[in-house]
């Protein structure tokens, strides 16, 4: 069986993340998305609320599992029994930092590799940060989330609209 992990932030998810879930979930028979629960970011959502809002945009992804992990990708994919890190690339700019994790990883631990997919172009300037930048101006996000998650993120910035205080 071919298990993968998907690690990141996700805060919160955006439709260029389900791009890459989507795709990933073909190329692999199990994939679990790692939602890093890291105390020196101060997160929009909690843990338990990306992983929520994980579950809930791939409940129709069979073989697709959300878990949280703190601590190294690479401990968490042995956990998983995982042998490969899926990561997005939007642009040249992700691809310099994200070779030089997938190096160090492959460091720490040489039997998990780490696959690169190509964010689809319609998604390459979208991130978790311009998702919440944009919406902490009051302004439409719904190009670039699900309807679940637009709705959650506008729970989190109601009544506090900058430029509108
Ligand atoms: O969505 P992000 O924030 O770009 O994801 C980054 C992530 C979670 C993949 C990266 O920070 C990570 O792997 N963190 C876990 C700690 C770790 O393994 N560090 C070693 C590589 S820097």
């Amino acid at each position: 069986m071919k298990k993968a992990i998907y690690p990141g932030s996700f805060d919160p998810v955006t439709l260029g993340h389900i791009d890459v879930i989507e795709r990933a979930s073909k190329l692999f028979d199990h994939l679990i998305i790692g939602v890093l629960n890291n105390s020196a970011k101060t997160p929009l959502f909690s843990i338990e609320e990306r992983v929520k809002m994980l579950q809930e945009v791939t409940k129709d992804l069979p073989n697709v599992e959300v878990k949280s992990f703190g601590g190294l990708t690479v401990d968490f994919a042995k956990q998983c029994g995982a042998n490969a890190v899926v990561r997005g690339l939007r642009a040249i700019t992700d691809f310099e930092y994200e070779l030089q994790i997938a190096q160090l990883n492959r460091v720490i631990d040489h039997e998990v590799d780490t696959v690169f997919l190509t964010t689809n172009l319609k998604y390459a300037y979208l991130s978790s940060s311009s998702v919440k930048e944009v919406a902490a101006y009051g302004g439409d996000i719904s190009q670039f989330v699900t309807p679940y998650v637009e709705e959650e993120v506008h729970k989190k910035y109601k009544g506090k609209i900058k430029g509108k205080e």
